[in-house]
């Protein structure tokens, strides 16, 4: 691993505006240390585009982003070297085998020589729990074990900062577990920068999260700060009574529904959450700015 003073993320006062007009970040502040950090938003909120801007694949339109006090845009190929990238749609490559997709990539990232390329495979692979399959075609793999190879790509130079986006849509739920010890194992000695709208996701790992919403941070904090945040605003009601006015159901049984209250008062005989999931504080945090926070088909 490249050996800085410490692995760190900051994004000062970024704003990013597409050709055409739309303006996908506003002023966006952020301080990320090491362990992982979840950022957090509805689609179309900007975190593809933050993230992609922190890889130096794309410019800020104003403000500026430093990788481990490099700046992204006049020291491109010093941050290039710090930062391991799982684009969102890693998927590509069917046909080959595993290890010769990561040959591929080595290769393609400047590692010329082969002795080299071979020990950081296999270290890439044991990091993912992906050994025993490097011979398998991409195509036959489950998602899980694609999202992992999408990892493995991006430790191939181990690098002190990750960056991972939507890692684990399409994931079944035992796919989820491994995944998220993969991320809070690697996140002991590196900085891991992990979107998502799936918010259990996140796990018990994750140190500090922000909410990003139509381009704007919203929220930066711990998750129990977030927690906080919402206590008072998620109850437990009949389910007959999950769809009333002012209300936003997160989840069912048969004989009960947990719903975010937006705004009113909670119906008769509701009773209150005293400590609500990581998930309904999103989504009261979201559903109170008037947000789009739905992530209710991700919640089981
Ligand atoms: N290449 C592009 N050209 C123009 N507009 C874009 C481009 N990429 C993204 N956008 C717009 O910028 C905004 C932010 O998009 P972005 O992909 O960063 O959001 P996101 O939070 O990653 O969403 P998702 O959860 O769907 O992945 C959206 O309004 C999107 O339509
Ligand atoms: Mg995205």
């Amino acid at each position: 691993m490249v050996n800085d003073v410490q692995a760190s993320i900051r994004v000062r006062s970024v704003s990013k505006r597409y050709p055409g007009g739309t303006k996908a970040l506003k002023k966006v502040e952020l301080e990320i240390g090491p362990g992982l950090f979840g950022l957090l938003g509805p689609n179309g909120a900007g975190k593809s585009t933050l993230m992609r801007i922190i890889c130096t694949l794309l410019e800020p339109s104003e403000g500026r982003v430093e990788v481990c006090g490099f700046d992204t845009v006049g020291q491109r190929a010093a941050v290039r070297r710090r930062v391991g990238y799982l684009p969102q749609e890693f998927g590509a490559w069917r046909l080959q085998r595993v290890e010769e997709v990561l040959d591929t990539l080595a290769r393609l990232s400047g590692l010329a020589d082969r002795r080299l390329r071979r020990e950081r495979i296999e270290h890439a692979l044991g990091a993912v729990g992906l050994e025993s399959v490097a011979q398998r075609k991409v195509k036959k793999l489950s998602g899980g074990m694609l999202r992992r190879l999408g990892v493995a790509q991006a430790l191939l130079a181990d690098p002190p900062v990750l960056v991972v986006d939507e890692p684990t849509v399409g994931l079944d739920p035992e796919e989820r577990i491994r995944f998220r010890q993969l991320m809070a194992d690697l996140g002991h000695d590196r900085v891991i920068l992990l979107s998502t709208h799936i918010v259990a996701d996140l796990g018990a790992g994750c140190g500090q999260v922000a909410l990003l919403d139509r381009g704007e941070i919203v929220f930066q904090g711990s998750p129990s700060r977030l927690v906080a945040a919402a206590r008072g605003r998620v109850f437990e009601v009949e389910p007959r009574l999950a769809s009333a006015e002012g209300l936003e159901e997160v989840s069912r049984t048969a004989s009960m529904a947990r719903v975010v209250l937006i705004d009113g008062a909670p119906p008769d005989g509701a009773r209150e959450i005293d400590e609500p999931t990581l998930e309904e504080a999103y989504l009261a945090f979201m559903a109170r700015r008037g947000g789009h926070g739905s992530i209710l088909e991700e919640v089981s």
